[in-house]
C-alpha cells in the first residue's frame, strides 16, 4: 500500500521516478507526486493516476539528478491534492514520502502545534516531516540523526524517504513494518517500494530490515544503522527479475496475462519438486525441519483474501492426505485474540506480497509462543519471506493485476506438494494413491491450457449476466473456497455483490435471495458429492434461480438442468481446485470489462496491504 521510489545519481531523476512510480502503482492510486532538488524544492502533487501527474507536470521546471515519488492508497485524510505525498516541512527545507501509519500522530500533532507548526494536509505524515524539522533546529542535528530520533517518538509503521535542501547530496531513507529496497547502481542509487522501479538499472538490491536508517551520497557511500546507531553491514543481493514480466506483453490487462500464464506458472511451481515417473516429491523448504513438520500436533495456516482461500483449501489438503489437523485462520484475527499456539504447532503464512502486515504480525506473535514459521510466498526477498524459519517460493513471477489470479494457482499447487510430502514421510498414503495424484499435478499445465480455450463461452455468459446486482457461488468439499474465491473475484473487479457458499447451505438462509436475477454459479466437479450437488441446483432451478454449473468434461445429467455449463477436464478430486477456479477468474474478468471497470487497478483496493 502506498509506492515509494527515490533516486540520486547523475541521471535526470523525474523520468526515472514516474517510471518507477508507475509500476508501483499497483500499490495505490489515489494520488501520485514527486519533489526533484534542483536549487530549491520542487514538488508536484495531483489526486488521481500517476498519468493526471504527468499531465500536471508538462512542461513544469522538473529537471534536478535527485528526488523522491509517491503513490498513494489513502488512509488518513481524503484522496486529494493537499493530502498527496511528498509533504515538505514549515521551513519547506524536508520533503518526506511514507507508506503506513503513524498511530500516534494526534499526540504528536497536538505538541508540534503548540511549538508554532502548522500544517497544510489531514495527513499521519505530515506531523513526520515537522517532527524531523522541529529536532534539526533545536538540537541543530544532521538529516540522518534528526529522522533517527523523530522515528523513536513515532508509534506505527513507516517506510519513509525524505531530503533536505540543505544537503543536497543525500538522501536519507527508513523502515519498519513497510518495505523498503536498496537499490545500488553504478555512482546512483535507488530507493523504493518493491525491487521493479530499479530492476531496469540494477539487480544489486538490499533488503532493509525494521527499524533501520540508510543515507545515500552522491559520492556513491551509503550507511545503514538501527534506531539505536547501530552499523549494519548487509550482504548485497542479486535479484533475478526480467522487465518483461513487469509489462502487459501484448495483452489488455495484467489481470488476463496473469490468468493466461497459469499453464506455465503451475509448471514452475512444481519444477524441480515432483517427478511421478520416479516417483518422488521434494518441497525444499521443509526438509531441514521434517522432523518437526511430522511430530506436530497441528498446524496453523495464517493469511488474507485470496490467499486466505488457498489456506483453507490447504486445509482439506493436509488433514485429508497427511491427516494432520489443521485450522486456518484470518490474520487479522489471529494476531488479536490470545490463541493457543504451542512450540508443536507449525504456523504456515500464505502470502503472495509477502508484505501484508497482518500475517506478518501474526507470524510475530507466533514465533513468541515457539512455533516454527513456515512462509509460502511469491515476492522473493519480501518481509514475510525473512521472518519466518523455513518456506517455499511459490515461483509465480511478479503479479501486478490487484486481484491475484495465478499466485493463488500456485500457492495451491505448493500446498499440495507439501501436503503431499507430508503424507509420504508420515505413512499416511498409499503408493498407489501417491502416484497417481503425482501423475495427476503433472497434466495440471496442460488442462488449465484447455480450460483457456473456453474463453468465448465463458465470455458469452458474462453478457447473459453483467447486469445482475447479485450473484452466488457454491461449492461443496475442496471447491467450496472455491466459491468464496469466486465471489471474491467478481466483487473487487466488477462491483457486484457476490457471496460464496458451502452449497448445501444455502438451504440455511441464502435460498431467501434466489429469483430469476439471480445467477448462481455452482461447481459441480466433485465426483463425491455430485448427486448432493445435483440436488442444490434443482433447488436453485425450482426458484427459478439461473444456474451456471462448472461441470466436468462429458457431464450429461447437470447439462439438463442448469441454464449453461462450462465443461473442464476431470482431475482427481484433491486437484479440482486448480480447474474449477480458472472459468471463475474469466468470468470476473470478462464481466469487468463489460461493466467498463478498471479491471488492473479496482476502485479503494490496493494490492500490498502493509496496513492493518
Ligand atoms: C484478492 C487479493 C487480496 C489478497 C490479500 C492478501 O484478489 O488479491 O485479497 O489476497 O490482500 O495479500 P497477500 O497474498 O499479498 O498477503
Amino acid at each position: 500500500m502506498c509506492g515509494i521510489v527515490a533516486y540520486i545519481g547523475n541521471k535526470e531523476a523525474y523520468p526515472i521516478i514516474i517510471e518507477g512510480l508507475r509500476r508501483l502503482e499497483y500499490r495505490g492510486y489515489d494520488s501520485a507526486g514527486v519533489s526533484i532538488l534542483n536549487g530549491d524544492i520542487h514538488t508536484y502533487k495531483k489526486k488521481g493516476k500517476v498519468k493526471d501527474l504527468e499531465d500536471f507536470v508538462e512542461g513544469k521546471n522538473k529537471s534536478g539528478t535527485l528526488g523522491i515519488g509517491h503513490t498513494r492508497w489513502a488512509t488518513h485524510g481524503r484522496p486529494n491534492d493537499k493530502n498527496a505525498h511528498p509533504h515538505n516541512s514549515g521551513n519547506s527545507d524536508l520533503t518526506l514520502v511514507h507508506n503506513g501509519i503513524i498511530e500516534n500522530y494526534a499526540s504528536l500533532k497536538e505538541a508540534l502545534a503548540e511549538l508554532g507548526h502548522t500544517f497544510t494536509s489531514d495527513t499521519d505524515t505530515e506531523i513526520l516531516v515537522h517532527l524531523i524539522e522541529e529536532y534539526q533546529k533545536r538540537d541543530d542535528l544532521s538529516l540522518e540523526k534528526a529522522v533517527q530520533k523523530a522515528l523513536k517518538k513515532a508509534v506505527g509503521a513507516y517506510a519513509i524517504v525524505v531530503f533536505d535542501k540543505k544537503s543536497p547530496n543525500k538522501i536519507v531513507g527508513a523502515r519498519k513494518s513497510s518495505p523498503l529496497v536498496l537499490g545500488l547502481g553504478k555512482d546512483e542509487f535507488f530507493l523504493a517500494s518493491d525491487a521493479t522501479p530499479i530492476i531496469k538499472f540494477t539487480n544489486k538490491v538490499i533488503y532493509l530490515n525494521d527499524e533501520e536508517i540508510v543515507t545515500v551520497n552522491r559520492d556513491g557511500s551509503y550507511e545503514v544503522v538501527t534506531l539505536d546507531d547501530e552499523v549494519q553491514n548487509h550482504e548485497v543481493k542479486e535479484i533475478d527479475l526480467k522487465i518483461e514480466e513487469l509489462e502487459k506483453g501484448g495483452y489488455d490487462h495484467f489481470m488476463l496475462k496473469e490468468i493466461h500464464q497459469q499453464p506455465t506458472t503451475i509448471f514452475e511451481s512444481m519444477r524441480g519438486r515432483i517427478n511421478a515417473e520416479e516417483g518422488w516429491i521434494l518441497v525444499g523448504g521443509m526438509q531441514d525441519h521434517m522432523k518437526r513438520m511430522v511430530d506436530a500436533d497441528r498446524i496453523i495456516i495464517a493469511a488474507c483474501g485470496t490467499s486466505w482461500h488457498a489456506g483453507l483449501i490447504g486445509e482439506y489438503l493436509f488433514e485429508d492426505l497427511a491427516r494432520v489437523p489443521v485450522e486456518v485462520e484470518y490474520a487479522s484475527e489471529l494476531r488479536y485474540r490470545n490463541p493457543v499456539i504451542r512450540e508443536r504447532d507449525v504456523v504456515l503464512a500464505l502470502s503472495q506480497s509477502g508484505e501484508t502486515a497482518d500475517t506478518l504480525a501474526a507470524l510475530e506473535m507466533a514465533r513468541n509462543k515457539g512455533a516454527l514459521l513456515y512462509g509460502i510466498v511469491n515476492n522473493v526477498g519480501s518481509s514475510i519471506a525473512r521472518f519466518t524459519d523455513c518456506g517455499s517460493y511459490i515461483h509465480a513471477g511478479p503479479e501486478i493485476g490487484v486481484a491475484s489470479t495465478k499466485a493463488f494457482t500456485s500457492q495451491l499447487v505448493v500446498l499440495t506438494l507439501m501436503a503431499l510430502n507430508l503424507a509420504k514421510e508420515k505413512g499416511t498414503i498409499s503408493e498407489g494413491y501417491f502416484r497417481k495424484l503425482l501423475y495427476a499435478m503433472e497434466d495440471i499445465p496442460k488442462k488449465v491450457e484447455q480450460i483457456l480455450t473456453l474463453d468465448e463461452q465463458i465470455k458469452y455468459i458474462a453478457t447473459e449476466i453483467k447486469d445482475a446486482p447479485n450473484a452466488l457461488y457454491l461449492g461443496r468439499g475442496y471447491n467450496f473456497p472455491i466459491a468464496l474465491e469466486g465471489a471474491l473475484k467478481l466483487k473487487e473487479i466488477s462491483y457486484i455483490h457476490a457471496e460464496g457458499y458451502p452449497a448445501a447451505e444455502m438451504k440455511h438462509g441464502p435460498i431467501a435471495l434466489i429469483d430469476e436475477s439471480m445467477p448462481v454459479i455452482v461447481m459441480a466437479t466433485n465426483v463425491s458429492a455430485y448427486e448432493k450437488i445435483v440436488s442444490n441446483i434443482q433447488e436453485v432451478k425450482a426458484r427459478k434461480g439461473m444456474v451456471i454449473a462448472i461441470v466436468t468434461e462429458g457431464d450429461t445429467e447437470i447439462k439438463k438442468i442448469a441454464d449453461y455449463t462450462i465443461e473442464i477436464p476431470e482431475t482427481e478430486e484433491p486437484l479440482s481446485p486448480l480447474l474449477s477456479v480458472i472459468p471463475l477468474q474469466m468470468l470476473s474478468y470478462h464481466i469487468a470489462v463489460l461493466r467498463n471497470c478498471n479491471v488492473d487497478q479496482p476502485r479503494n483496493l490496493a494490492k500490498s496491504v502493509t496496513v492493518e
